[in-house]
């Protein structure tokens, strides 16, 4: 939650301030701001919304400076407003400071420091932040060890970039928490919060670590922790492409997702498949998957999406693997008292990788002494680095709010890990070449569902004034129903549940009449025939169905409303094709509503709060 960026160099900063803003959006747009420093004196402009506003009136009143700091907002405390955008200020407005993350013991801290005289304009947790800083820069501390000293105090998470005009040669920034990489150019240095904002500046980038502070300059930086003590960072090499993070001639991120799912999911199976022995190869699991095999429990830990992929995984590995395994959201699982023993495998599923909750939750598991493997998208993000093992998903970036193409790529890793499992165990090469088979037809058949955009476009008019929805799966299509309708939730703002079909009976059947769309996902598997006779149910109390149906299905037409029909696969790779017509159907009902399906009200793509 939450974007920040920041230049020191020999240019004018605003272009890459505000095209790096623009770049983190996705993390937070409720407000922005930026703060420049030049010749030992300020300039700070705000904007209630998107980075666009805050654009307008920078080209409006032409500033310019060669060292400066921006931030786009999720806001956490206070309205989005402009008062409480960053960045916020000292008392003589001489240090600014932005802020991705909460600090915890804020009211605390903003007690005592109303105690020392210290005043408060805005209902940010940030500006405490401003305020301590300078109450030990008034101390005699330089810049750097006033911050230092101010985060000593501080409890909670951040990713702080901050600026003071009496040392303007430097730019303070630290991260708990919350990510940060300083981007390494020549004669010039960037703060971003993640690599996204300096994928057209510089391709060396350097990785802070949770408790690092770093004084960055144009020619120079230093890392330290807040005791002081100097840390040796290594610089690495970022791959990311500009054409990756643009829209590449599609109206929004969220349908070009969509509709690279074939090449995604090629994208995590490459080089993973091994057709003669019946099994997969995960570089990240060598060494590990002997001791996966043996775990007595698996415990999957995700949360929105992720989790209802580990919900698909469950599914895969009890049947395959043979191991009991659970899911858990980790908000839940981080708080309570999980009884994880050194024999248990917790895999924590993240298409960020800094999802705050899972990220906590990890490191619980890692105290407890159990095996910690995570499934992440973005190289090197908090989870992938501090988790014991993993496998990284390779969908690249996904930028819409609403995930999407990440969905199949977990699916299809999760595939691969328990086939992997599965042949160090029970499962026999042929039936473990079966499944290879199968998995690797999966990308081509999810270039024929996305065949039917307009079909489902069509479909999508007739549901546009809506106010409900309910869908409904069995088995692996469970999880399906609950994505299908978190997808449509949080683009179309159409309340909707998702409910294993026949829990219909045990409440939400109470819900069904002619105005309730019901979604049921019924591809021709093993339970087909349960998933009719809810279908009839249904249609006894005319709600309006769309199926999710096998292509060679040609009952179904009679008993629903519309069908949308699919290519078959084994029940365990199902929902990597099922999943896909409702991504559809819920971004045209969004777009035909003449919502932002990209930048949604009230989310933020990487959840780095609590
Ligand atoms: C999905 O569409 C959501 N925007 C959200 O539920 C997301 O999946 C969740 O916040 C977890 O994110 P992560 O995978 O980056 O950890």
């Amino acid at each position: 939650m939450c974007g920040i960026v920041g230049y020191i160099g020999e240019k004018n900063c605003v272009p890459f301030i505000i095209g790096g803003l623009k770049r983190l959006e996705y993390r937070g747009y409720d407000s922005a701001g930026i703060a420049l420093v030049q010749n030992q004196s300020n300039r700070v402009i705000k904007s209630v919304g998107k980075v666009a506003e805050l654009e307008n009136k920078v080209l409006s009143e032409n500033i310019s400076g060669k060292t400066g700091i921006g931030h786009t907002r999720w806001a956490t405390h206070g309205i989005p407003n402009e008062i409480n955008a960053h960045p916020h200020f000292n008392r003589d407005k001489t240090l600014m400071v932005i802020h991705n993350g909460i600090i915890e013991n804020y009211a605390a801290l903003k007690h005592n420091l109303k105690e020392e005289g210290y005043s408060f304009i805005s209902d940010t947790d940030t500006e405490v932040l401003a305020h301590l800083i300078d109450n030990f820069l008034t101390k005699g501390y330089t810049f750097f060890k006033a911050v230092q000293a101010a985060l000593n105090e501080v409890e909670g998470t951040y990713g702080i970039a901050a600026i003071y005009c009496k040392e303007p040669d430097m730019i303070v920034a630290a991260r708990k928490g919350s990510p940060l990489v300083i981007g390494i150019g020549d004669n010039e240095n960037y703060v971003a919060s993640d690599v996204s904002a300096l994928v057209s500046f510089t391709s060396q980038v350097v990785y802070l670590e949770d408790g690092e502070v770093v004084e960055v300059h144009k020619d120079k930086f230093f890392v330290k922790d807040i005791a002081d003590k100097e840390i040796l960072k290594e610089t690495h090499e970022i791959t990311l492409k500009l054409d990756e993070i643009t829209k590449g001639g599609y109206p929004h991120y969220m349908l070009k997702e969509i509709m690279e799912q074939p090449e995604s999911v090629t994208n995590s199976l490459r080089g993973r498949l091994l057709f003669d022995e019946g099994t997969s190869k995960l570089g990240g699991l060598i060494g590990f998957a002997d001791r996966i095999a043996a775990s007595k429990r698996i415990i999957i830990s995700a949360c929105g999406t992720s989790w209802h992929a580990g919900l698909v995984g469950e599914y895969m590995l009890e049947q395959f693997a043979e191991i009991p395994t659970e899911v858990e959201y980790a908000s839940e699982f981080r708080y309570r008292n999980p009884i994880i023993k050194p024999d248990d495998t917790v895999i924590f599923i993240s298409q960020s990788g800094e999802t705050a909750d899972t990220l906590a939750a990890m490191r619980e598991t890692k105290l407890r002494g159990a095996l910690a493997m995570g499934i992440c998208n973005v190289v090197g993000s908090s989870i992938a680095r501090e988790s014991d093992t993993g496998v990284y998903i390779h969908a690249g970036p996904e930028i819409g709010v609403a995930s999407t193409k990440a969905f199949t790529s977990q699916l299809s890793v999760l595939a691969l890990i328990t086939l992997l499992i599965a042949r160090k165990k029970h499962l026999s090469k042929v039936d473990g070449q079966a499944i290879v088979n199968e998995i690797e037809q999966i990308p081509s058949k999810i270039k024929k569902i996305l065949q039917l955009n307009y079909e489902i476009e069509k479909i999508a008019e007739d549901f546009v004034d809506s106010k409900n929805f309910l869908y409904l799966g069995r088995g692996y299509n469970f999880p399906v129903a609950l994505e299908g309708a978190l997808k449509l939730k949080e683009i179309s703002y159409i309340h909707a549940e998702g409910y294993p079909a026949a829990e219909m009976k045990h409440g939400p059947i109470a819900l069904i009449d002619e105005n309730m769309p019901v979604v049921v996902i019924a591809p021709k598997d093993s339970v087909y025939d349960k998933v009719i006779s809810n279908i009839q149910e249904v249609k006894a109390r005319q709600g309006r169905i769309i199926a999710i149906a096998s292509e060679n299905d040609d009952e179904i037409d009679s008993l629903v409303d519309y069908s949308i029909k699919i290519p078959d696969t084994i029940r365990m790779l199902m929902p990597i094709l099922t999943v896909i017509p409702l991504q559809l159907l819920a971004y045209h009902i969004a777009v035909k509503k003449g919502l932002d399906v990209d930048q949604p009200r009230n989310l933020a793509k990487s959840v780095t709060v609590e």
